[in-house]
Order: structure tokens, then sequence, then C-alpha cells
């Protein structure tokens, strides 16, 4: 007779039941991305390099990843004639080591210039505008799947005329320099992947909804131009302290795919702020609004990747924003799958399937 001991903590059952089997690993969110032919994967930054742990989860979880800082221009520009790409080589290395391609992120925004950069006049910016993309996308060329060539091109809120975000390139070029941007890099990498890069699209607040169309414009005049662009970056951090149309936001991803792009969801996790204090509440709250989002988007087959911004919530940029730790990535402090991991792998499940983009346009 098995004792009501061993019943609790499973001793002797072995005797009764023939050889213990380990239970079935789940899968990761990769291999359930890969049913779909959808990329799965996250940004990735000093942390992994550092923590064992973490890297293994990286190793297990993704079949992608994308720079978190490190090829930021203030990262690599830490003064005005100093280049340093050593924390970029690191990732690069940590994904030829594990085998996952690997999306630049980013290489032109306005946002978090260094001071000596905003020092220059005009003249000058454009030079190093233009030498920067020389020097960086010469030095990695060939070894990217993608690069987030411009990241975030609006924030009405600068109270620029077209919605224009502010900064040392725009100050010195206006909107020309989105499209310089593309041909330069494209002109050197013949195989990264370019993408435009927003936020806040998926809001439906009044930042979404003014930074939407102007997008989808910018968009049209880049295509007709003949500009090298192959997707759309939506990073969709999701806010659901604001209102939001989930359908309506794909509806607006299919405006993209009509003309022949992909979108890539490149930085999603999902604002916490305003969800419980217990945490198996809040955790519920995360992972249905992840569902909704992502059986919304996914249905769209031009969606070709979903990256998560970090993958534990112990590295989540809400670390430094939040009022109490972060619940808003599929991962908890302990790297343990929360419940909005598994909302993942049951929308990666459902998504229709697609194939992974050929490599980019010529
Ligand atoms: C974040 C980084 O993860 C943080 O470490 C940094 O403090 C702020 O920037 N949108 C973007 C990303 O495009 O580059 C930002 O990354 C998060 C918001």
């Amino acid at each position: 007779m098995i004792s009501r001991r061993a019943l609790l903590t499973g001793a002797g059952v072995a005797l009764a039941a023939g050889p213990l089997r380990a239970a079935p690993t789940p899968l990761s969110l990769a291999d359930s991305a890969k049913g779909a032919g959808l990329l799965y994967g996250a940004s990735i930054g000093q942390e992994a390099l550092d923590d064992p742990a973490y890297a293994a989860l990286y190793r297990r979880q993704t079949s992608i990843l994308t720079t978190d800082v490190a090829l930021k221009f203030d990262w690599l520009r830490p003064t005005p004639d100093r280049f340093d790409f050593s924390y970029a080589d690191a990732i690069l290395g940590f994904a030829l080591d594990s085998g996952k391609p690997l999306r630049g992120h980013t290489l032109i925004w306005n946002d978090r210039a260094p001071d000596w950069l905003k020092r220059l006049p005009g003249r000058e910016v454009e030079r190093i505008f233009d030498d920067h993309i020389e020097r960086v996308v010469s030095r990695y060329a060939g070894k990217l799947y993608a690069w987030d060539v411009v990241n975030e091109p609006f924030w009405p809120l600068d109270g620029k005329s077209g919605g224009w975000r502010d900064g040392p390139w725009f100050a010195a070029m206006g909107p020309s320099y989105v499209e310089r941007a593309f041909r330069r890099v494209a002109a050197i990498d013949k195989t990264g992947r370019l993408a435009l890069n927003e936020a806040q699209c998926d809001n439906d607040h009044d930042w979404g909804k003014s930074i939407r169309p102007l997008l989808a414009g910018l968009v049209e005049r880049l295509l007709d131009a003949g500009a090298p662009l192959d997707t759309v970056g939506l990073q969709s951090h999701l806010q659901p302290q604001w209102p939001a149309d989930y359908p309506a936001f794909a509806h607006y991803i299919e405006g993209f795919a009509a003309r022949g792009l992909t979108v890539s969801i490149t930085e999603f996790d999902v604002n916490d702020s305003v969800f419980p204090d217990d945490v198996a509440a809040r955790d519920r709250a995360v992972a249905a609004t992840g569902a909704t989002f992502l059986n919304a988007v996914l249905a769209v087959p031009a969606v070709d990747m979903v990256v998560n911004w970090q993958l534990s919530d112990r590295y989540s940029w809400y670390r430094e924003l939040s009022r109490r730790p972060p619940r808003v990535l599929p991962f908890d402090d302990a790297d343990r799958a929360k419940p909005l991991a598994s909302a993942m792998t049951a929308a990666f499940a459902a998504a229709p399937p697609r194939r992974l983009p050929a490599p980019r346009r010529q």
C-alpha cells in the first residue's frame, strides 16, 4: 500500500506504476513560432553576457535577437572622434555562437543623441551622419539579419510641422534624413533587411492616432521614391492604460502588406501599471492583453516576427520606469515562464502559416 506521505511527495509511485517518465518539455517560444513560419526573439544586452542562466534562456527560447543598446549612437560614440564597437561585437559574438540571426537596433534616432552632437553646426552633423552609417554598416554588413535604419521618426509633441521627431539629424537635414539613411545603408549592406521602426501605433490615444497616418504616409513616399525599404517595425510596447483597438491595428498592418512589405513586431511587452498588485491577477491581465494583441496581428501573414524587449522581467526597461517590480515579459525574475509565455505559445500555434521572407530586394 502506498503511504499518504508517498502520495503527496511522489515517493514510491514509480514502484507502483512502473518507471517514472519525465514530463514532456514544453515547446519553446521559438519552436511554437516556427510552426507558423514566424521568428520569435528578444532584445539582448550585457545582462545575458554576464548571467549564464539568462544566456541559456535566450539560447532555448529565441530564434532571433535584437541589440538593445549596443548599436545605439550614444553607446558607439562616447566622444566625437572615438568609435567603441566592443559591446556590439560581443553581442554579435553571442548571436553567432548560439546560431541566432541578429537585428541591428538602431542606426539613426533623433532621441538620445549625445550632447557633443547637439552642439555641432548642421553641416558637421550631416558629415557625421554619413560617416557614422559608413563606418558602422561596413563593419557589420552581411552579418545582420536586419537593421532598424531609422527609429521613431515621428513625435508630434515636439511641435514640428509634419509631426517629425526633433533632434540633431532632423534639425540638420529635415525629413530628407530618412531616405538618405536608407539609401546609404543599402549601398553598403546588400543582405540585411532594412526596417523603419516606430512606436505608439498600437495605441488609440492621441499619439497613436496621430502617428499612424504619419508613418503610413512616410512609407508611401519612400516606396514611391524607390527607397530600399523591406519592413516596417512596430514596437508594440502595449499600454493597456490607454484605449486600443487591436483588430484595427491589424488592419493598419495590412496596409503595409499591400505594398509588399513585411511587418515586424519589434519591442513587444505589456505595461502592467494599471493592473492589480496581486501577482497572479496581474499576470493573467498581462497575458490576456498579449493574447488579444497577438491573435489580431498574427492573423496578418505579412507579420514575420515577434520580438520582446528583453526576455525576463528582471531586465525589462520598465524597471527604471515603474512604481513596483514590473511583470511585463514572458519570463519572471527567476526565468520561469509566466502566463504571458503560455498565451504567446497559444497565439503562435493558432496563427495561420506563412513563409519567412526572402533576403532583401536589391
Ligand atoms: C530602451 C533601453 O532598453 C533602455 O535600456 C534605455 O534606458 C532606454 O531605451 N523604444 C526603443 C528602444 O526603440 O531603443 C528603447 O530601449 C525602448 C523604447
